[in-house]
């Protein structure tokens, strides 16, 4: 049994992504975005679970990240750390909250731990960003890096395409990593990267990768809850599905509404008749209710 295993209840820490790293124990991470689903992954036994800014597609109604603010992603984080008691909970920085001053990524990194109850940040970005990471982790705030596709920077790549195909892309890949490591980021996600250019990195590093779409050559992988679980309209190649739920809940919904224009919901199991002389006593006193409604509504 490993130091951190879901049979031990230990909570997950970032020293147990480094203690997994060295052992070679793959690191499970899924997105959740509320409570009810983070009980269940947390109690499913996932390592960590990562609020992603992807909140903004896959619960908010977004066709990008891009519109997702702090507020939506503290009230998110919030939820999922009240459903959580043994994953790492890993908050997503969204868009522009930590482009503009350092002073201002500071502090909103800084309020996912204080006031929705994450354990760490994630951001996208490598060189460029590995002195706010510095700056952070000095904080004592716990940084994941995101490498490869950035979906922030979704229209300076032109797509959700794969990255890092070229040599030239890798060797740019693979500086951004090491300068993240050096910065005192304690794991780092690594997006639609080629397996071969995902394992390389990753041998390269004393700090665990967290792949998506990069391969199995990655000290642990990530993927979206919905995706996984067959709930969104759309399934991305890299997306690894165990269910079909949507399917479950419009078969549910759809004969919800069947049996109640049928009128066979509720069934007798579900409700509560009234004691006896309840009704009587109601008609022989109802048109002191009627009076009082329409002296009510002259008012
Ligand atoms: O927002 C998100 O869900 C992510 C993962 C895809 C890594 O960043």
């Amino acid at each position: 049994m490993s130091a951190a295993s879901p049979e031990t209840g230990t909570p997950v820490t970032t020293a147990t992504f480094r203690a997994k790293k060295a052992a070679a124990e793959p690191i499970v991470m899924i997105t959740a975005y509320d409570t009810p689903g983070a009980r269940l992954v947390d109690a499913a036994g996932v390592d960590s679970i990562l609020v992603g800014d992807s909140v903004g597609m896959t619960v908010l109604g977004y066709p990008t990240t891009l519109p997702v603010t702090m507020e939506d992603m503290l009230h998110h984080t919030a939820a999922v750390a009240r459903g959580a008691s043994r994953a790492l909970v890993v908050a997503d920085m969204p868009f522009m909250s930590y482009q503009v001053t350092a002073e201002e990524a500071l502090r909103n990194a800084g309020r996912f731990l204080a006031e929705a109850g994450a354990h760490a940040v994630k951001l996208e970005g490598g060189r460029v960003v590995a002195p706010l990471v510095r700056r952070m982790v000095a904080a004592g705030i716990p940084v994941m890096g995101h490498v490869g596709l950035t979906p922030q920077s979704l229209h300076v790549f032109g797509g959700y395409r794969v990255q890092a195909r070229e040599s030239e892309g890798a060797l740019a890949l693979l500086t951004d990593c090491l300068a993240l490591e050096r910065a005192g980021a304690f794991a780092i996600v690594l997006e639609l990267v080629p397996a071969e250019v995902a394992e390389f990195v990753s041998a390269e590093l004393a700090i665990p990768t967290i792949g998506i779409g990069a391969g199995p050559g990655c000290d642990g992988q990530v993927q979206v809850f919905h995706d996984l679980l067959g709930l969104g309209d759309f399934t991305p190649r890299h997306a690894v599905r165990y269910a079909e739920l949507g399917e479950a809940v419009r078969t549910a919904v759809a004969s919800y509404a069947t049996d109640v224009r049928s009128r066979t919901a509720p069934a007798e199991r579900h409700f509560t008749h009234a004691d006896e002389g309840v009704i009587e006593e109601l008609e022989a006193s109802a048109s002191l209710a009627r009076a009082a409604a329409t002296g009510l509504e002259e008012e």
